[in-house]
């Protein structure tokens, strides 16, 4: 079978016909051994950095699991540091270096250029390509707002509250920073389906914090820009929103192909607002930690909220944790895959 007719791009099309397909946000990372091996040997920023190394631990949980899809392993901090704003993964998550303050320090931002300043990402699409031709690879960025908030804060934050002062106490730049950021993350996505993925994820990670205003301008009005940049026949483009519920009505208006939707939202409830689209989602990532019987119950009782099995893709509301138990994602991953 080849990608194109896999469940999981035909089920980006509300075509798929075959079993539903499941992958996990952050499915490569520390909760896996084989990853914990690699990272023994390289650096987080090294694996991200070196082609042979991306294509390894994307293959690892796709071969463990037998899952639907693969996703390139990088992260959306990766097109900072051509920017002009370089950072570090310390522990406890990262730090960019001289974040930004004024508006001044937006014009001095950087024109990302994917060829020649994020080869190694392409070079990693092309290995992963080359080990795993029959899976569907996905590509990712993360949003405007999203990126913005580490830009400004300089590090992860439960309220960001940086940013959104930034974007009200300097409205222009503001929204010159948002431009430039969908400019760039339009074009990567688009060298990113050149160099072989099959499908885009734009990751809005902290939109959800915004007011509704907010949400349009900051997040939903740069991420059509971006599809529209990134727009490719036959490769589907997917949304994902972390608190997604108050914004289902500019979301419908979106041109996207999928909808990812977050852990807090229901499920039917969304897909009901957003005719058309296909669904991803939406199973909190901590059931992983409770009883198998408990995995498998609240897994089935998404697949059975769902109305249109043929347009349905199963994932987590948000990335899978450390210390995750692997036997759990055996049992989502068999649950979902026996349900029809
Ligand atoms: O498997 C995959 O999903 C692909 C790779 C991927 C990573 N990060 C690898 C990673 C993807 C898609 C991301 C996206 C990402 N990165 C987001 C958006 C998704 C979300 O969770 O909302 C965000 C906000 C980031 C920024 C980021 N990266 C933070 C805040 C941290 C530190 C916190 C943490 O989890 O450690 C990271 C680090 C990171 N990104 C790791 C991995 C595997 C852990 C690094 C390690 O190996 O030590």
């Amino acid at each position: 079978m080849g990608v194109t007719d896999s469940p999981f791009i035909q089920a980006c099309y509300g075509r798929n016909k075959g079993r539903i397909p499941v992958w996990i946000m952050r499915q490569a990372g520390r909760y896996l051994p084989e990853y914990r091996a690699v990272r023994e040997k390289a650096s987080f920023v090294e694996v991200c950095r070196t082609p042979e190394l991306i294509a390894e631990v994307v293959r690892q949980p796709v071969v463990r699991f037998g899952l639907d899809a693969a996703i390139l392993f990088s992260d959306i901090l990766t097109m900072l540091t051509p920017m002009g704003l370089p950072f570090e993964f310390p522990e406890g998550g990262p730090r960019v270096a001289d974040p930004i303050r004024t508006p001044e320090d937006v014009e001095r931002l950087v024109e990302v250029d994917p060829e020649k300043d994020l080869g190694f990402v392409l070079e990693g699409i092309r290995a992963i390509k080359k080990i795993l031709p029959d899976t569907p690879l996905i590509g990712f960025a993360g949003s405007p707002f999203t990126l913005a908030c580490y830009m400004i804060e300089g590090m992860g934050s439960k309220s960001f509250d940086k940013p959104r002062r930034f974007l009200h106490e300097f409205p222009d730049a503001g929204d010159r920073l948002i431009a430039h950021l969908a400019r760039n993350i339009g074009r990567y996505l688009k060298a990113q389906i050149e160099a072989g993925v099959d499908a885009v994820q734009l990751f809005d990670s902290w939109g959800g914090m915004l007011s509704r205003e907010g949400y349009f301008r900051w997040s939903a009005l740069p991420a059509q820009k971006i599809f529209e940049t990134a727009r490719i026949a036959g490769v589907p483009r997917i949304l994902f929103v972390n608190n997604i519920t108050p914004y289902l009505d500019m979301i419908r208006d979106i041109d996207c192909e999928v909808v990812s939707i977050d852990f807090r939202a229901d499920l039917s409830h969304c897909s009901e607002k957003l005719p058309g689209k296909s669904i991803q989602g939406n199973l909190d990532p901590s059931v992983l930690f409770g009883s198998l019987r408990d995995v498998v119950t609240r897994t089935t009782r998404i697949l059975g909220s769902i109305e249109n099995h043929d347009r349905f893709i199963f994932n987590l509301g948000h990335g899978i944790q450390p210390q995750t138990p692997l036997e759990s994602v055996s049992a989502v991953v068999e649950a979902v895959h026996n349900y029809r």
